[in-house]
């Protein structure tokens, strides 16, 4: 489930969006357990650094699960949700926002942004664009995104997009990057990695088979200055 639910769907997606949560629960499809504890991970070690309680930006964050794990930390002040999807959600530490023009009327500054599997579904040509504007509000961009190693790979990853959002109306890509198109985005947006994870095991049993763990990557970002 990424996306709150929506009392205008139909029930057509309803039912495919039941028989898709069944089916990720028994094959190992669950991806929120280890994209949250890796999320953990990178921002206790931001937090670390400063010892002051910490902001986050969830761009794109769909549904907030990855939100919802990261705000039970006592170091974590506040968090807030920006997508495209209308929806109205508000805990006393998450906040999510549906935004047309986020970057014309956001005035705030956070000290991590996290963008978890949003930048292909974006657009890999236009992501620097994003990434640029988002440089500006935080000084830590931590994204996992996919990596697509030839043809038959940018295909698996498309039919398993595909497959996870259908029913939720997201754009689905036609590429992915690869690892010389991340480094070109990365030199267009100024950003500077300061950590990667070239492969991640998202997933387990039949799910982590299929798409098995080159195909996702962790990177933490941080603005470099000129
Ligand atoms: C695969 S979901 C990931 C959701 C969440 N980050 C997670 O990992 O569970 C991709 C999300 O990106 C959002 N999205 C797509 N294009 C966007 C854009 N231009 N700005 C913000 N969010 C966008 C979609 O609405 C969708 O909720």
């Amino acid at each position: 489930m990424i996306r709150f639910n929506n009392s205008k769907r139909s029930k057509n997606k309803k039912l495919l969006i039941f028989i898709s949560d069944f089916i990720r629960e028994i094959f190992g499809g669950d991806r929120i357990k280890r994209l949250s504890k890796i999320m953990i991970t990178l921002c206790e070690s931001i937090y670390l650094k400063s010892k002051k309680k910490i902001t986050i930006l969830d761009f794109g964050c769909g549904s907030m699960e990855i939100s919802k794990k990261l705000g039970k930390l006592s170091y974590v002040k506040q968090i807030t949700g920006v997508d495209t999807f209308v929806s109205k959600f508000k805990t006393k530490k998450l906040k999510y926002i549906q935004y047309n023009d986020f970057f014309k009327s956001n005035k705030k500054k956070y000290d991590i942004v996290i963008i978890v599997d949003v930048l292909h579904h974006i657009g890999i040509d236009d992501s620097y664009k994003v990434l640029k504007k988002l440089s500006k509000i935080s000084k830590n961009i931590i994204i996992k995104d996919h990596f697509e190693h030839g043809f038959f790979s940018r295909q698996l990853l498309r039919f398993v997009d595909f497959y996870a959002n259908y029913a939720y109306d997201v754009n689905i890509p036609n590429k992915y990057y690869d690892y010389s198109l991340w480094k070109k985005t990365l030199k267009k947006s100024s950003l500077k990695e300061i950590k990667i994870i070239k492969s991640f095991q998202q997933h387990d049993g039949l799910f982590n088979l299929i798409l098995n763990k080159r195909h996702h990557f962790v990177s933490h970002l941080k603005h470099v200055k000129k």
